[in-house]
């Protein structure tokens, strides 16, 4: 007889976020399908809705037509079939002849063998005509094996279309056991030409040994190969988190299939930012979504029947051959009201007079006067949640949240002039700095309403715009 599972429920909303994409219960993991079809923005993520723990993966589903107000629909892919039987692994999702196309990797378990590093990974296709249900293609799988100097690390497609024909790379590891991104190339989105490797870590420890969830672009005057490699080893103030998120830039040729590259760099500074996924918007900008969590991380959630969530979409931008992040502008749509606008002169800790678990903060900090300034997030015991502190000393941003492994850093651009735009939503803070020149994404857990306080060593001249944001 076979069990009918019913979704997990939330049991406290404690740490529920207001307007960020996350589950209505249950676990997600990474954005897939990011794509605008019929009037709507699309995102899907990876979601187990059973348990807030990772499981057979499904692909849950929302739509806006803002970008800021998101509608839950049903989910979209569930495993199960000959193609897909241990789970609907990440993908991507591109608009054809008026219909989508969801572009997914088919996870398999060998039956008996209850490792789980024992498995192998095809990619396959499911269709909707009206973006809310979806059929499998009847022929899966589209691509049914890695190539022969592969592992069985092979995943994540992203699919885009330009010069006359679709694209498609994927995550992978070769026979030598080092991350690569594979080339494919389609007229028709069904048959699939194995084009080659694109671009190959040249270093264990530097570069990883699995590159999952590939994107691959151009911005600016250069091609742009984002994902996330797995196995980097911690150098310093980069790469100390669990699996990094960065990216290469560099010329491509769609001909030679040569990608010349720089080094990889990491694209956000803080604990809890992976498995980005980009779009080219209606409007020409460069989208991102990211899963604003990271594995291995302890989620308090977990206790209250959820767990994880996407960051804020944000518009990239190069400049000088490295990334800027900033949320996208329809942010503004979710301002309903001003919290606390005006200049101060600070000098040590400056609470700020407003009381909100979800807002945006946008402040400059003058620090002619000052070699060190920031911000802190206390609670009821003036215990702090989370602290940035920039000092002009050594250029060095830090963010520290409490608890073990709890400081993280970056080195921007030396400057008098701290520009903070800071976005709190319940249990989580992303910061974006100088015009996102450097970003931290971070999750904290508290019950409290945390109390804002500026920070400085001197006198410091700050001028600040809170605002209140809707909750979905
Ligand atoms: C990245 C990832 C992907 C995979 C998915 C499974 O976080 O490991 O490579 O497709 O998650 O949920």
């Amino acid at each position: 007889m076979q069990t009918i599972l019913k979704p997990i429920e939330i049991t406290n909303e404690r740490y529920r976020l207001g307007y960020h994409v996350a589950a209505k219960s249950g676990w997600i993991n990474d954005p897939n399908g990011f794509c605008y079809f019929k009037g709507y923005y699309h995102i899907f993520y990876q979601h187990y809705p059973f348990a807030a723990e990772w499981g057979p993966m499904h692909w849950g589903h929302a739509r806006s037509k803002d970008l800021v107000h998101w509608e839950t629909l049903p989910i979209a892919l569930t495993p199960g079939d000959k193609e897909d039987e241990s789970g609907c692994f990440s993908g991507s999702a591109v608009v054809h002849d008026g219909k989508m196309y969801l572009i997914y990797t088919g996870h398999h378990y060998y039956p008996g063998d209850d490792n789980p590093d024992h498995f192998w990974q095809n990619q396959n296709l499911a269709i909707s005509e009206d973006g809310i249900h979806f059929k499998k293609y009847e022929n899966n799988p589209i691509i049914s094996q890695a190539p022969e100097d592969n592992t069985q690390h092979f995943r994540d497609p992203k699919v885009w279309y330009e010069n006359g024909n679709w694209h498609l790379i994927l995550g992978s590891q070769s026979n030598d056991g080092l991350g690569r991104v594979l080339r494919y190339d389609s007229d028709n989105l069904i048959d699939w030409n194995y084009l080659g490797p694109v671009a190959k870590s040249n270093n264990l420890k530097k570069e990883g040994y699995m590159w999952e969830c590939p994107d691959f672009f151009s911005l600016g005057d250069k091609q742009v190969l984002l994902m996330s490699p797995q196995g980097i080893d911690a150098e310093g103030i980069h790469y100390n988190n669990e699996n990094e998120t960065g990216y290469m830039t560099g010329d491509f040729s769609y001909t030679d299939n040569k990608f010349e590259r720089n080094n990889f760099q990491e694209l956000d500074s803080g604990h809890d930012f992976y498995a980005t996924q980009t779009i080219l918007a209606p409007d020409g900008r460069r989208l991102l979504f990211g899963w604003m969590d990271m594995w291995g991380s302890e989620f308090p959630e977990k206790q209250d029947g959820w767990s994880g969530a996407l960051i804020f979409p944000r518009e990239l931008t190069l400049k000088n051959d490295k990334l800027y992040m900033k949320p996208v502008d329809e942010l503004k749509l979710l301002r309903t009201s001003e919290l606390l606008n005006g200049e101060s002169n600070i000098n040590g800790s400056y609470p700020f007079d407003f009381s909100s678990k979800q807002y945006e903060a946008e402040i400059t900090l003058n620090m002619d006067n000052a070699t060190e300034a920031g911000f802190s997030l206390t609670d009821s015991n003036d215990q702090e949640m989370l602290r940035l502190q920039y000092s002009k000393n050594n250029n060095h941003v830090s963010v520290m949240r409490p608890g073990k492994d709890g400081v993280r850093e970056v080195v921007i651009s030396a400057t008098d002039t701290l520009k903070l735009h800071i976005l709190v939503d319940t249990s989580s803070v992303e910061i974006f700095i100088n015009d996102g020149e450097a970003t931290f994404t971070e999750r904290i857990y508290s019950e409290d309403t945390l109390r804002f306080n500026l920070l400085s060593n001197g006198e410091v001249s700050a001028s600040y715009d809170i605002y209140q944001l809707d909750t979905n």
